[in-house]
């Protein structure tokens, strides 16, 4: 599918986004094997929360969705039923890894895979640590879905994450669910936190203190009402559209604003974005808020180590704003961007390259000096949904109408984006 993109006047309204995927996900999962019903309001409406829920209900548990309310039937702990085939994780890694320490907890076996752009994305993050708690596991390659568990008996570990993952944290950690004993796991880099706090919310024995996470296996977990916070990576969309088209001011309201992940709110403003928070609430552990954003002059900035780490899902977006900022953007240490959905650092300069606008490509990162203006042109998803969603915030301010191919890619992380930022041009 293609969209047609014009240059903005002016972006101006209030908008609610759709559920946060990452804490949709971790939700869905741990409901499944709660006791009990768990009803799930402002869950993500993206084809990879989809994904997770289907993969549930191929392991027998209980799904209703009706709009964005999602009804889970636990299982409990030992519940899930042997899956017919393979289950299907589509596009969605955090799928096929966090889902995987569950099923290495089960006495049966499954298999996992997904899409071609998820065949390429390497599992060995998580086999490793798996394989050290006991399960037998395979994949094409030595390292690439599908993944193939004979799971049970798991024992539990003390793990130092090697690259800075939540995903491989929380495939660790719903693995340790499994285990009859303490599992511990180091990040010396600071990740996403949802899954401790969903762990502590469902029920479980968690503990962190200097990036030391310890869980207590086998807790009862008990099912829970909970509402999703709308999702922050997606707000940084509009949040980077409204800073660049002159004269915008949006309202993103109930946007989760979890420390671990609002580093983006500190970035940009330290690049000279007014921003204004208002409505702050603490729901199920989760900040949630509201942001006001309205277009300003913006100066350059840098992205490198924990930053890198905490903007990781930005850094396509950051790039747009950067080619428009004043000193131009440089972010470092970011080799995890070649391994997303697509290779982003490629895929990043490709379109930026297509729009006229410089780019000097490094093996971990890139600089795209500031004060550029972008043509119009012809640009591509690649079927990444983040580069979909970047590309059309670039096109914003292109000198033309833009094309982009494969723009549906975006309803893996946000069916109603291009719904959503025409909305905000009447
Ligand atoms: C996610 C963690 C990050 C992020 C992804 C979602 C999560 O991936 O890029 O979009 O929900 O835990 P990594 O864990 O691979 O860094």
């Amino acid at each position: 599918m293609q969209e047609r993109i014009l240059p903005a006047a002016r972006l101006q309204g209030s908008v609610r986004l759709p559920g946060d995927k990452s804490i949709s996900h971790r939700y869905a999962m741990l409901a499944a094997i709660a006791q009990g019903t768990t009803q799930i309001q402002n869950y993500a409406t993206g084809a990879d929360c989809r994904s997770t829920l289907s993969c549930l209900e191929a392991l027998g548990v209980e799904v209703q969705t009706s709009g964005a309310s999602v009804r889970i039937e636990g299982r409990g702990l030992d519940g899930l039923r042997v899956p017919e085939g393979t289950l299907d994780a589509g596009n969605s890694g955090s799928t096929i890894r966090m889902l995987s320490g569950i099923l290495a907890g089960q006495p049966f076996f499954s298999r996992i895979s997904g899409d071609a752009s998820l065949a390429r994305r390497p599992m060995d993050r998580i086999m490793l640590p798996l394989r050290q708690m006991g399960a037998q596991i395979e994949a094409r390659d030595g390292r690439f879905p599908p993944i193939e568990i004979h799971g049970g008996r798991l024992q539990p570990i003390d793990y130092t994450l090697p690259v800075p993952s939540a995903q491989v944290k929380t495939c660790v950690l719903f693995a340790g669910l499994y285990t009859p004993g303490i599992t511990i796991v180091r990040e010396p880099v600071a990740t996403r936190d949802h899954t401790e706090l969903a762990l502590r919310e469902f029920g479980a024995q968690v503990e962190k203190k200097d990036g030391v996470i310890r869980l207590e296996g086998r807790p009862g977990l008990v099912a829970r009402q909970l509402v999703v916070p709308c999702d922050l990576s997606s707000a940084a969309f509009f949040l980077v559209a409204a800073l660049l088209v002159p004269g915008s001011s949006v309202l993103i309201q109930g946007v989760g604003l979890n420390p671990t992940r609002s580093a983006l709110l500190d970035f940009l403003a330290s690049m000279g974005a007014g921003l204004r928070l208002q409505n702050l609430e603490v729901r199920q552990g989760e900040l949630t808020g509201d942001v006001l954003v309205r277009s300003s002059p913006i100066k350059g900035g840098v992205i490198e180590q924990a930053l890198t780490t905490a903007l990781i899902d930005e850094v396509p977006v950051l790039a747009v704003l950067g080619a428009a900022s004043q000193d131009g953007l440089l972010v470092t240490d970011a080799r995890e961007l070649r391994l997303k959905e697509t290779d982003r650092i490629s895929t990043v300069a490709e379109n930026l390259g297509r729009m006229g606008v410089s780019v000097e490509v490094r093996e971990d990162g890139f600089f795209v000096p500031g004060g550029q203006s972008f043509r119009a042109a012809r640009l591509d998803s690649f079927g990444d949904h983040r580069i979909a969603m970047a590309f059309a915030v670039a096109a914003l301010r292109a000198d033309g109408e833009c094309v982009i191919d494969g723009a549906e890619a975006a309803s893996v992380s946000f069916p109603e984006f291009f719904d959503t930022l025409r909305q905000l041009q009447d």
